[in-house]
């Protein structure tokens, strides 16, 4: 049986639990063929047979490895990526796939031009993998909602303490990540957001910066998103508070879709809402409604999942679960958060790269942040649940 020869850049709380995921054999046919990490703390945890790196470029050159997981902080995703792609390694990037727009734009543009077409390009939204977001997609795909109207996503459930914020010099600040639970946290309802529903035309938002942590970033956020067809989105996320929500509701001509910690759920309406509202003449009627409870098991495989999915795409091409040139719409929409707060305005869609990036350039430059920064173990299992 084929064994995928794989590498790891980036040792830390999630590059190890990728690693364990994979040494451990919850992935099959693949192995740990090299690993890369700048500290050299991180690579001595690592198997002795394992060869150790601490140059990503050294590693992608080394003739070791066929394929490339990149779990660094998020500005060098891009950077190492291209490296990755341009020497002909397969490649499953972290989320996000980059900071900004115009770095995704980069990244994808290197993939156009990789040397063997069979490459794979891969990125880790395992959130794909839960069930009721696969449902909710099928549902929509099949017309079983009817139009859209409005969606709310209230996803609070992501609570980070200070100490969280002081592991690692990277977190939280412009330099460092680019951005915060946008960038981090929620770039998996991002990309969900634009998996179920599309890219909006319009995103009003109002990020706060370091309300709840000494943080330079935002830690708080309340988006307003316009579609197309007139829907609307309400999205509001932060790492400030506990314990916190994570309920997706969708109303469409058809009825009310509920996700939460609960499973799924769809309030049926018996009419659609705008032939009862069109027909009845009844003036306080409302269409009957029957609770339906759709059947849900577990989260789904998550990462192991997605590596499982990457690992199988390169040596049987089944289908990938989440491709990384679609990477760039929950960057894109995290992009036009920031800058609707930088502009205090709403912004039309496509987000205009390279405003967004003169704002982020700006902020780097003028950052007169200190950080307490703190040297904090690797918790993998920890972080494992933590989703
Ligand atoms: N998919 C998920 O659910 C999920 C969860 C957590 C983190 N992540 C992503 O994983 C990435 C890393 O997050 P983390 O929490 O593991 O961070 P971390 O700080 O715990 O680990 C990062 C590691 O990368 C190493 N590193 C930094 N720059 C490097 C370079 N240029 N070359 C080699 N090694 C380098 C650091 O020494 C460190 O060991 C982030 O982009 C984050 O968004 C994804």
């Amino acid at each position: 049986m084929n064994s995928l020869r794989l590498g790891i850049v980036g040792l830390g709380n999630m590059g190890t639990q990728h690693y364990q995921s994979i040494t451990q054999q919850f992935v099959k046919r693949v192995e740990v063929a090299a690993v890369c990490d700048l500290d050299s703390g991180r690579l001595s945890k690592v198997s002795p047979e394992i060869p150790c790196f601490s140059d990503s470029l050294e590693m992608i050159k080394s003739g070791l490895i066929e394929a490339l997981v990149i779990a660094t902080p998020h500005y060098d995703h891009s950077t190492i990526g291209e490296a990755a792609l341009k020497n002909g390694l397969h490649l499953l990037v972290e989320k996000p796939i980059a900071v900004h727009k115009n770095a995704c734009q980069e990244l994808i543009n290197a993939h156009l031009r990789r040397p063997r077409k069979e490459q794979v390009f891969c990125a880790m939204f395992n959130q794909r993998t839960d069930p009721r977001y696969q449902r909710i997609r099928e549902m929509i795909g099949n017309g079983d909602l009817g139009n859209l109207r409005r969606m709310s996503w209230i996803i609070t459930n992501w609570f980070r303490p200070d100490i969280y914020y002081r592991s690692g010099g990277w977190r939280a600040t412009w330099r460092g990540e680019g951005g915060g639970v946008l960038l981090n946290q929620c770039p998996h309802q991002l990309d969900l957001l634009w998996w179920l529903f599309g890219t909006p035309t319009q995103v009003w938002a109002q990020c706060r910066f370091g309300q709840w942590h000494d943080i330079e970033v935002e830690d708080d956020v309340t988006a307003l998103l316009t579609y197309e067809n007139g829907a609307t989105c309400s999205f509001i996320t932060t790492t400030g508070e506990t314990p916190g929500t994570n309920r997706l509701e969708i109303v469409a001509e058809n009825g009310t879709v509920i996700a939460d910690d609960s499973g799924l759920r769809m309030l049926k309406n018996s009419v659609p809402i705008s032939e009862f509202c069109r027909n009845t003449d009844q003036s306080f009627g409302k269409p009957a409604v029957e609770e339906v409870e759709i059947p849900i098991d577990g989260k789904g495989g998550q990462h192991r999942q997605i590596l499982q999915n990457f690992v199988d795409n390169i040596l049987d091409q089944t289908p990938l679960l989440a491709p990384a040139i679609e990477g760039i719409h929950s960057v894109e929409l995290a992009n036009a958060m920031l800058l609707s707060t930088f502009e205090n305005k709403s912004i039309s869609m496509p987000v205009d790269g390279d405003r967004f990036w003169r704002h982020l350039e700006q902020r780097i430059a003028h950052s007169s942040y200190q950080k307490d920064a703190v040297t904090v173990a690797v918790d993998a299992a920890a972080m494992n649940k933590s989703y």
